[in-house]
């Protein structure tokens, strides 16, 4: 039997953060669909990089005309840089860098630049004048076509798409094999934070994970 889910969780549901019933609706935390994460890169006003670790975000668009589309809090660094610069690189991190990309996370004052205080270095772009992360296996260069505010009424977040005017990926995770294909990229996935409706118990924490590859079956 499926079990009809309201807008707004039931009052026996607690916040496990203040405000996260706000910033996020709870049914990502009872449908738990996981996601890659990956980094979007920005430049500052003074030419250094900004970092910001995201799971909100996908390919999109057609054969000729490749998109990336992501979801940023309008009050992150990143949606203002975007906005400003009309440029930014979508970078993807293998699992074994997470102590370096959750350092991400951390708000940094305006003259750190966030590659190198997160323990990662800088990559030459091709087109776009944003740094590319070294360390992570593929690189997306973007130039912004349009933002969007994503609510009507409290407005939180905003969706912004990106032409991909370049694309760029470590030989070193090529593969002529599925399985090792996947293996070598080693995504990051996010699975968010669990709540059972029903007993509405609340685990508190998310999770990263690598693909279950063994387990893949075709399509
Ligand atoms: C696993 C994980 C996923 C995240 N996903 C997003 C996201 O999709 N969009 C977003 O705006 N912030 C996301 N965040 C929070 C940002 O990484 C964080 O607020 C960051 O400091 C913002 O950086 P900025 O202000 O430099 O843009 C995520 C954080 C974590 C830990």
């Amino acid at each position: 039997m499926k079990i009809e889910l309201p807008l707004m969780p039931p009052k026996d549901v607690k916040e496990a953060w203040e405000g996260q019933f706000s910033v996020f609706s709870w049914y990502n935390f009872v449908i738990n669909a996981p996601s890659a994460v990956f980094i979007v890169t920005t430049r500052k006003e003074n030419g250094r990089a900004n970092a910001q670790l995201n799971a909100w975000g996908m390919m999109i668009g057609s054969g000729k005309e490749p998109k990336f589309l992501l979801q940023v809090m309008l009050n992150s660094d990143t949606h203002r840089l975007i906005k400003k610069n009309k440029e930014f690189v979508i970078n993807y991190p293998s699992l074994h860098l997470r102590e370096k990309f959750l350092k991400t996370i951390t708000h940094f004052e305006n003259e750190i630049d966030e590659l190198i205080a997160s323990g990662l270095t800088h990559e030459e772009p091709k087109v776009v004048q944003v740094p590319r992360v070294k360390e992570c296996f593929a690189s997306l260069e973007c130039k912004l076509d349009w933002v969007q505010a994503v609510e009507s009424e409290e407005k939180v977040t905003a969706l912004i798409q990106g032409s991909i005017v370049n694309a760029a990926i470590d030989e070193a995770v090529l593969a002529d094999d599925m399985k090792e294909s996947y293996i070598k990229r080693n995504f990051a996935c996010l699975l968010p934070e669990v709540i059972n409706p029903v007993t509405a118990i609340s685990l508190g924490y998310s999770g990263l994970v690598s693909l279950d590859i063994e387990s893949c079956v075709e399509c």
